[in-house]
């Protein structure tokens, strides 16, 4: 049996990038579960339904079949750049806040780790709610500038060019209707070892996770 370790933090504070080297590291699978709101989200972008249809959301959640390795594959299509576009970021926090998209993604989250035996899963309620009895919680957090700065940096990868102001602003607004929304709010389960990455590379802050474990 494999350890289950949950990375639960803000938008911006270098999860996957810490979730993906930890996993690699210790020769486990990883698993995004923002991806999967994400594909989520796309389709209910692409089926025009309003952000507010909670049901609508989970049945297209329930009726999806989805991969989600290095590639996210959703219904047989490769969307692993789709789901990054500013209008899936705009939208994929009120599709997330719907406990039936939930309750949907949960139970695909537990079959994964019931599958794999262990590996290293991160979101915004890992630790909390998916899986409670996780042998390491992690909560990684980081300055609100440097995430916004992360997070531009990620996107001027891209073809759109937000100015800092607009990226900091977005994250903002992500980040306070993940933390206020009534079904599993991102919150620092109460036995989470906190890591603040401000100021630390990556290969500090996959040092201080491993020696928790
Ligand atoms: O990690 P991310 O930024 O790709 O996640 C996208 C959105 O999905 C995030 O704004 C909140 C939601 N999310 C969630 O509600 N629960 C999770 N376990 C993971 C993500």
């Amino acid at each position: 049996m494999n350890p289950l370790i949950a990375i639960d933090g803000p938008a911006g504070s270098g999860k996957s990038t810490i979730a993906r080297a930890v996993a690699t590291r210790l020769g486990l699978s990883h698993l995004d579960t923002g991806a999967m709101y994400r594909a989520v989200t796309l389709l209910v972008l692409e089926a025009a339904l309003a952000l507010d249809d909670g049901e609508g959301a989970a049945r297209l959640a329930r009726e999806m079949d989805l991969e989600c390795n290095e590639r996210v594959v959703v219904n047989g299509r490769d969307v692993t750049a789709e789901i990054r576009t500013p209008a899936v970021d705009g939208a994929v926090s009120r599709v997330a806040a719907h406990p039936a998209v939930r309750r949907e993604l949960v139970a695909r989250q537990r079959e994964w780790g019931r599958v794999h035996g262990g590996g290293v899963v991160e979101g915004r309620d890992i630790g909390t709610v998916v899986f409670p009895g996780a042998d390491l919680k992690v909560y990684l957090t980081a300055d609100p500038l440097e995430r916004a700065r992360r997070r531009e940096a990620q996107l001027s990868v891209g073809d759109e060019q937000l100015s800092s102001q607009a990226v900091a602003a977005e994250l903002s607004r992500r980040d306070s209707l993940d933390s206020s929304r009534a079904a599993s709010p991102l919150l620092v389960a109460e036995d989470a070892v906190v890591v603040d990455s401000t100021h630390l590379s990556v290969d500090d802050v996959v040092e201080e996770v491993l020696s928790h474990l």
